[in-house]
């Protein structure tokens, strides 16, 4: 019946198979009190917990004379595979709550990489909420509620929304376009198979710190894609800057979406029939470094500066160490990748996706 659990050793939302929408924001606490802290990550788990289970964000008194429990637009919808994740960002580990010392190694600054336009107010955040639902509007209603709850503790600081077509418009289940017409998340790590997720997503008893076992990393990239240029650049262009066919979503010179890639075939002249520099043939890492991937397409209407769509891509990816896998990643790619023509990072954030909680726990409960 749609109903995703909340409650667990992971978060849900994280190696949970995409929903439809997300509806993500990113917090900055506004109290100085780390006790404030815990009440807030308490209120946040109560309510996430039935909000995912298809109820209110509270229990209604019912009093004519005080403004509703809950904000309302999702009364009598279902649930919708709805997941609400947790993460904290770097800034949360500054002076204020005396955490400094517990900041994981890990949750990095991220460095700039070639050619970033990084602007703050699509950027960082104390605390990062992401919500994936199958309906915009109930992805919406969980995340307005959260920064109701939060309101006198924390502020949003950023919010995007974010979509790919729908179960409706595609009952086979077959892998989703981007804005580009590709496919894309074919050669995503296959994390139903619990080792895999545990070699590629989820932090592991032997890596520090302990409050994070169980837990992952979570980076967001605000990717703006040059939709105008896309357009105008003929289909082999657009075929040997992925690696892939657009139709089929194959490897160059393949017919079927899932066969291997093989980048070292080379055509009758002797070149490689994916270019080296192609995305794929560059973000394989030769095979020895994953992210699982779980980004969306955006439109945030008009740029009114140059009256061109401002769309493209929320890049999401998990990870179990962004210092051995995003990081050197997307060094390389930001360097070379033929995509570059054709896109530009505009927003960033790195966050410890906290481990998930038990009914009676919180999330955060390992940490404060
Ligand atoms: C593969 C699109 C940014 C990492 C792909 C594929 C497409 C694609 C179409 C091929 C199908 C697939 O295997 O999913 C895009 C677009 C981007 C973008 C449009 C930006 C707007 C990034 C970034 C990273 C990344 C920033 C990580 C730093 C990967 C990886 C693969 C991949 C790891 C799979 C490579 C393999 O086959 O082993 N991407 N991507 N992508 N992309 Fe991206």
């Amino acid at each position: 019946d749609g109903i995703i659990p909340f409650y667990g050793k992971h978060q849900a939302g994280i190696i949970t198979p995409m929903q439809d929408f997300i509806c993500m924001g990113a917090f900055d606490l506004t109290t100085a009190s780390l006790d404030d802290v815990r009440k807030l990550f308490q209120s946040w788990t109560a309510a996430a917990a039935r909000l995912t289970a298809g109820k209110t964000a509270d229990e209604e008194s019912g009093s004519p004379h005080l403004p509703p429990a809950d904000t309302g637009e999702s009364a009598g919808l279902n649930p919708m595979r709805l997941t609400i994740t947790f993460g904290l960002g770097a800034s949360f580990f500054d002076e204020r709550f005396g955490l400094s010392g517990k900041r994981p190694a890990a949750l990095v600054d991220l460095p700039r990489f070639n050619s970033d336009e990084i602007r703050k107010e699509w950027s960082g955040g104390d605390v990062v909420v992401q919500v994936c639902a199958n309906d915009p509007q109930v992805a919406f209603h969980a995340l307005r509620n959260l920064a109701r709850i939060a309101r006198g503790k924390a502020v949003l600081h950023w919010v995007q929304e974010g979509f790919q077509r729908t179960g409706a418009a595609d009952p086979s289940g077959s892998t989703p376009r981007n804005l580009m017409g590709f496919k894309d998340g074919t050669n995503n790590p296959k994390v139903s198979d619990p080792a895999v997720a545990d070699e590629v997503v989820w932090v592991q008893p032997s890596d520090e710190p302990a409050w994070m076992t169980g837990g992952s990393y979570m980076v967001m990239r605000r990717i703006r894609m040059r939709i105008e240029v896309w357009d105008r650049s003929a289909l082999d262009d657009q075929e040997n800057t992925f690696g892939r066919h657009r139709d089929s979503g194959a490897p160059l010179g393949k017919t079927n979406e899932f066969d291997d890639l093989e980048l070292d075939r080379k055509d009758a002249n002797g070149n490689p029939v994916i270019p080296v520099n192609s995305h794929v043939a560059l973000a394989h890492m030769e095979g020895k470094v994953k992210i699982l991937r779980r980004g969306y397409s955006y439109s945030s209407g008009l740029d009114a500066r140059t009256g061109q769509l401002d769309a493209g891509l929320l890049f999401i990816c998990f990870n179990r160490d962004p210092r051995k896998q995003f990081i050197p990643m997307q060094q390389k790619l930001a360097s070379v990748d033929l995509l570059n023509e054709y896109i530009t990072h505009v927003g960033s954030g790195l966050y410890a996706c906290l481990p998930g909680a038990s009914e009676g726990g919180y999330i955060g409960d390992t940490l404060f």
